[in-house]
């Protein structure tokens, strides 16, 4: 959803990406989505929403308390309508933003780069995720993050290596079993999630099954 939130060549990303998708999209894009029996098209801040519906819900369970306002994060290299349309999907969920902040800056919080101790520091946030690759310099004074230099591929990421994993073994399946799976959704679900595990034990090992 983050490749099409808000954007405009969304058409491009389909292309590039749409066969690797467990759901269908049209142009627009919308996405197609099955609730309650009955087949319907929405938007990619739609879809955002119902995730941020699900992360507020959650953390209430944890803290007890009705979360209202949040500090958003998105991608450095956003534009205005990315921004916008993440917005957006956090208002459909009933949440007001009161701040948003780029996700290296984040990653810069969460390790503590806020503390004083690391004023006047360039720091290089390397931060590759599931769907984006994200190099960035973060200038650091007095506890405020300035992101100075930007780099990265908006289309690379852990997901692109399950996809070659799956291309690897839907050709040797499809071979040895003389049948097509590529159309088959239930399928091809069930072996991303294998071709994930397989990656992520190949991580710490150098061989697995
Ligand atoms: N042990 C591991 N070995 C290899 N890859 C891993 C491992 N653990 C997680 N990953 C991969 O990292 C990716 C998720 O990373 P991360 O949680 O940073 O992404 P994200 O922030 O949700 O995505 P993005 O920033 O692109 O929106 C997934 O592709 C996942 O398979
Ligand atoms: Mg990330």
């Amino acid at each position: 959803m983050k490749r099409l939130i808000g954007n405009k060549n969304a058409h491009e990303c389909i292309q590039r990406n749409g066969k690797y998708w467990t759901f269908k999209t049209n142009e627009k894009p919308e996405v197609e989505v099955n609730i309650e029996g009955q087949t319907k098209l929405i938007k990619p801040e739609e879809v955002s929403a119902q995730i941020l519906m699900k992360l507020k819900q959650s953390v209430e369970n944890v803290v007890r308390k009705p979360i209202k306002s949040i500090v958003l994060t998105v991608p450095a290299y956003f534009d205005e309508d990315q921004k916008k349309a993440t917005i957006k999907a956090a208002e459909i969920a009933g949440l007001h933003v009161s701040e948003l902040i780029s996700e290296p800056s984040a990653a810069a919080y969460a390790y503590g780069f806020d503390q004083h101790k690391f004023s006047d520091t360039n720091l290089l946030v390397f931060d590759l995720g599931g769907g984006t690759l994200d190099v960035v310099i973060v200038k650091i004074k007095d506890g405020i993050f300035n992101v100075v230099a930007i780099g990265g591929d908006t289309l690379l990421g852990g997901r692109d290596f399950d996809n070659a994993l799956m291309d690897y073994f839907v050709d040797i399946i499809e071979k040895k079993y003389k049948k097509k799976i590529s159309e088959n959704v239930k399928v091809m679900q069930k072996l991303l999630k294998e071709c994930i595990d397989l990656k992520h034990m190949l991580t710490a090992t150098e061989d697995a099954k």
